[in-house]
Formats: structure tokens, sequence, C-alpha cells
């Protein structure tokens, strides 16, 4: 079975994040199912909302580290490049379902997301630090936007998890919800969205977000040259090496 379920009914795209045993973390094909995904979904009259979740356990370990490893993404036309934008820059409603650990860009995509119900078991990270590397996906300025510059600097500087009331606190996630209840509750939620008037959804969208959006794709870019060179360095292959091999990485030579 393919580690993303594409379905879409009652005008729901539903995305599952399907690879649990390596913790739903994304490996290059996947960020280029969900790339084409919501590309064909920009003109499909049967999608008028997009859900993305993963299971009542994992939402997502982020990035497969092998990936980063063995086959790093280089420029802009990589498939995490092109999900990035292609999740920054979707015109209908996404809504997100989140349980259990959301590490990496498992966090930073739910800054592009409308909606985000999150388990009460729900570990957000962004260790983008402590791997050697710097945010992504507008992160550092979308994270201090809306935590306030000092918690999301614990967040992005120390990479502290946090968990679902944290952020609730902050505002990345709209209700706390029991994790086995957690995906219907965003499909019920996203199927109101697909209810309404379309092209009502779609102005409001772009309304909301037109004043950061150049911004926010000009920071994008230049997180992703960072963290493109960053990938291929030392520090950052260090972590990579030591996750592989399950130890602490080490520092002291970098
Ligand atoms: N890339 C590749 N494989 C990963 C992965 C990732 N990001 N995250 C987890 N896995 C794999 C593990 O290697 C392990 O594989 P194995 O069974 O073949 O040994 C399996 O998934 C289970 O992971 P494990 O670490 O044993 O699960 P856990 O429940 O103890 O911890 C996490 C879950 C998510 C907290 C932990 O796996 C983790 O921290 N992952 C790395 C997150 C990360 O740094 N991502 C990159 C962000 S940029």
């Amino acid at each position: 079975m393919s580690d993303i379920l594409v379905h879409t009914e009652a005008g729901v795209m539903t995305l599952t994040f399907n690879r649990v045993d390596k913790k739903n973390s994304i490996t290059s094909a996947m960020y280029a199912t969900l790339a084409d995904a919501l590309d064909g979904a920009v003109n499909d009259a049967a999608v008028r909302a997009v859900l993305i979740q993963g299971d009542a356990t994992i939402f997502s370990a982020g990035n497969d580290i092998a990936d980063f490893l063995h086959a790093p993404p280089a420029g802009e036309n990589s498939p995490v490049f092109r999900f990035l934008h292609g999740i920054a820059s979707f015109p209908k409603p996404i809504v997100a379902a989140v349980c259990g650990p959301a590490v990496g860009i498992g966090t930073t995509l739910l800054f592009h997301c409308d909606l985000v119900y999150a388990g009460d078991n729900a570990a957000f990270s962004m260790p983008f630090v402590n791997l050697g590397l710097c945010p992504e996906a507008a992160s550092s300025m979308l994270a201090p936007q809306m935590f306030g510059y000092h918690r999301a600097a614990e967040a992005l500087l120390l990479g502290e998890p946090f968990m679902a009331e944290a952020a609730l606190e902050v505002g990345l996630v709209n209700r706390v919800v029991p994790p086995t209840e957690a995906n219907a509750i965003a499909q019920v939620q996203a199927r109101k969205l697909a209810a309404k008037p379309i092209t009502a959804l779609i102005e409001t969208k772009r309304l909301m977000k037109k004043a950061q959006q150049p911004a926010l794709l000009e920071r994008m870019d230049e997180e992703g040259r960072s963290f493109g060179r960053m990938l291929r360095e030392p520090a950052a292959r260090e972590a990579f090496t030591a996750f592989m091999e399950k130890r602490r990485p080490d520092f002291s030579r970098v």
C-alpha cells in the first residue's frame, strides 16, 4: 500500500500519512505524491477542502533522515520544495488532524493549514538546530509571529517539544480532542467547509493571507537555500549518522 493515501469524498481530499512503522517520516517519493495531489486539487472541482492526517499515535516524524543523508533535496524542483510551495499557496481550505509526534515539517506544515485539531497526545517539535539545520517552511517568520519571539526561540533555538495544550495556547491548534476522535472531528470540520460556497472560501482565504504572502514565499526560498547548504555540512551529517546508528551526536569536532 502507498505511504500516502489519497481519498476524495464529499468534497474533501484526505491525505493520510501511511508509513507508521517509520513513524510516518516523509520520503522524497511521499513529498512528490503530496505535491502532485495538491497541485491536481487546485483546479479539481471535486476537491473543495483538504484534510491532512496521520493516525491516533503518530502524525509525522518529519523528513526521512536516511533520505537527508543519502539523497538530500537539490534545488527548487525537488519534491519537498514543490510540496512546501504547493501547501503555502494552496487556495482552498486545509484542515489537519495531529496526534502523537509532529516533528520538523510535521509541525511546520501546520502553519500553512487553516484549521488544526490535535489529539491530547500531540507533541510538536522543530529540532532543526539540534540537527545542524535551520528552519524551513517559513517557520522562522511564522513561529515568532504566532507564538511571540521568546516562545518561538524556545521552540526553534532549543528545539524543545511542546504539547497540545501549549500549542492551543499559542494558537497553532484550534482544539484539543481525544486522539481516537481527532481524524473524525477534523473530517467533520473539513466537510463543513466543503459544503460552503467555494468562491467565497477561496476569496476569504486569499484576503486573509494577502498581506504576508509575498514575504512568506521569499522567506521560504531563503530558508530553502540555507537548509539545502546546511544539509551537506558536517554538523547535519553527524546528526543524521548518529540517528541512523542510534547514538547521541558528537558535535565536538564540527
Ligand atoms: N527518518 C527515518 N526513519 C525514522 C524517522 C525519520 N525522521 N523517525 C523515526 N524513524 C524510524 C526509526 O529509525 C525506527 O526505525 P527501525 O524500527 O527500523 O529502527 C522507527 O522509525 C521507529 O522510530 P523510534 O525512534 O524507535 O520510535 P519512538 O517512538 O521511540 O520515537 C520519534 C518517535 C518520532 C520521537 C523519533 O523516532 C524521532 O525523534 N525521530 C526523528 C525525528 C527527526 O529528527 N526528524 C527530522 C526533523 S527535520
